[in-house]
């Protein structure tokens, strides 16, 4: 058993994956999220433990469960997932973000509910930090360190420029036109670009099987 271990491609090997959506609070009783399933991480998470890595999921707030046996810290705010995922880092091998981290939080937490107005109700939006950016500029030489593009048009030069400008070894384009992919659906569609901008298309498939697709391509690319 130990030798079978032993012989899996990622033995021996660190990975963090984050996965799901993020909730910002606005007050006690409300927040800003999206539709992230966080059931691609948890399908990435799982296929990373099959190939023999030590697997860590950061967990936004989700009903996904994983398969195999695999550490978990579940997080709320982009904020909480930004400081979980920079006190793993500097450990892992392999870090995939998955998670569907808000650009936005309100500005200020109101601490009682906001009572409805008699008009419009603005609410102030700050910047969260780009966890996956502030990961880039902390990677070292043999960190392998791989990013989602969720685009809705012009998609491959937007993958592209995420690529570069986060210092990434892989980018994963989720592109919302395509039939089959997306937040809720049990199926994705996705092109990888790696390093050399060199592009791989796949067709749609679970995301059991897309989760393949991706180790795959970071075991072409492991140090
Ligand atoms: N990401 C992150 N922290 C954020 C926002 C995004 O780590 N605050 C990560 C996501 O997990 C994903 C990648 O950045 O791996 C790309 O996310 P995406 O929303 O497609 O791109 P953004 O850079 O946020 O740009 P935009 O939403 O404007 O397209
Ligand atoms: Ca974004």
């Amino acid at each position: 058993n130990n030798n079978i271990k032993k012989s899996l491609p990622l033995f021996g090997k660190k990975a963090m994956v984050s996965a799901g959506p993020t909730y910002e609070a606005i007050d006690p009783v409300r927040f800003i999220g999206n539709h992230s399933s966080g059931k691609m991480g948890f399908a990435i998470a799982d296929e990373l433990v099959r190939l023999g890595a030590e697997v860590t999921v950061i967990a936004g707030p989700t009903a996904q469960k994983a398969t195999q046996t695999l550490k978990r810290i579940d997080v709320v705010s982009a904020e909480e997932m930004l400081h979980a995922c920079s006190s793993i880092f500097p450990e892992v091998d392999i870090t995939i973000m998955c998670a569907a981290v808000a650009d936005y939080r309100p500005k200020t937490v109101a601490t009682q509910k906001i009572k409805k107005q008699e008009n419009e109700l603005v609410l102030q939006l700050e910047k969260t930090v780009d966890i996956l950016a502030s990961l880039g500029r902390d990677k070292t030489e043999n960190q392998i360190l791989v990013g989602f593009a969720l685009e809705t048009n012009d998609e491959e030069n937007y993958a592209k420029g995420k690529l570069e400008k986060k210092n990434l070894d892989l980018v994963v384009l989720n592109s919302l036109n395509d039939k089959g992919a997306g937040f809720k659906a049990d199926t994705n569609k996705i092109t990888i670009f790696n390093k050399a901008l060199e592009r791989t298309i796949f067709e749609t498939k679970s995301k059991t099987e897309v989760a393949k697709d991706i180790c795959a391509a970071i075991l072409k690319i492991i140090k």
